[in-house]
């Protein structure tokens, strides 16, 4: 079954990571932001976490300017970032949860409990323009939470499918990637666009990449460090021949 292709968000954050271990401006996110264009990236996504350990605040209009792509903007529910974000105007924003002490977003942003929170987030930035997604866990009721705020995207955090995969259990990653799928029919079924992320490397990424209502996958870290080895484009290629492979060469439905 040939199913519609599914977008590549390239996250350059970690690009900034390294930089920022000796400051400076080397290397630059802007450029690898440039080269992923290049190598068939669909999307750059950025993370300007609230400490700024990676991306900061003036390679927001750098990354942009650096590329003709759309660019995702991930951010915490915080009003600092709202007013950055309402002043950047990025194609798109997703909302995602954010603790200092956490080496990675380790778990979706709990919109059933966090719903009078984040509705105004998702309400302010859809005013300015932005497409709003919510970084959220594969359940029902996350998605129905999604759905009634307005939500035109969620993205389903992948982490913890990855993990299951890589401790050896077969069938605890069965399992979560039934949920994956389950969620993402729900979802599609209540008119909201699922996105997916978080962990995916060239191993784990056909299964999620396969589930027919995915349109846009953001990955990262992995890509970065594969970059060390083959360079940014080769890595960039073989992510989105993993991605069409799992769709069945990517062509097809619209
Ligand atoms: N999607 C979201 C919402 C994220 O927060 C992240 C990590 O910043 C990613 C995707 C990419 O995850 P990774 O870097 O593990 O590929």
């Amino acid at each position: 079954m040939t199913l519609a292709r599914a977008r590549l968000g390239v996250n350059i954050d970690h690009v900034a990571t390294i930089r920022n271990a000796r400051g400076g401006a080397h290397p630059d996110p802007a450029k690898a932001a440039a080269l992923a264009q290049a190598a068939g990236a669909d999307g750059i996504t950025i993370h300007l976490r609230e400490d700024r350990r990676h991306i900061r605040d003036y390679d927001l209009e750098a990354v942009r300017n650096a590329v003709s792509l759309p660019i995702n903007l991930e951010m915490a529910t915080t009003e600092e970032m709202l007013v950055i974000a309402t002043n950047f105007k990025p194609h798109a924003a997703c909302l995602v949860p954010e603790k200092r002490e956490e080496r990675t977003t380790e778990g979706g942003l709990d919109v059933a409990r966090l719903h009078n929170q984040v509705e105004p987030f998702v309400r302010r930035l859809r005013d300015a323009g932005s497409r709003v997604s919510l970084f959220i866990e594969p359940s029902k009721i996350q998605v129905d939470t999604a759905a009634a705020m307005g939500a035109p995207v969620v993205e389903f955090h992948t982490g913890k499918y990855v993990e299951l995969i890589f401790a050896g259990d077969k069938a605890g990653a069965a399992d979560e990637l039934k949920r994956l799928q389950e969620a993402a029919a729900h979802g599609h079924a209540k008119g909201i666009e699922i996105h997916v992320g978080h962990g995916l490397t060239y191993d784990t990424v056909r299964p999620v990449a396969a589930i027919p209502e995915v349109r846009e996958l953001n990955i990262g870290h992995f890509i970065m460090g594969e970059a060390l080895f083959v360079g940014l484009e080769a890595a960039v290629k073989r992510m989105r021949q993993e991605i069409d492979a799992a769709r069945g060469s990517g062509r097809g439905l619209a």
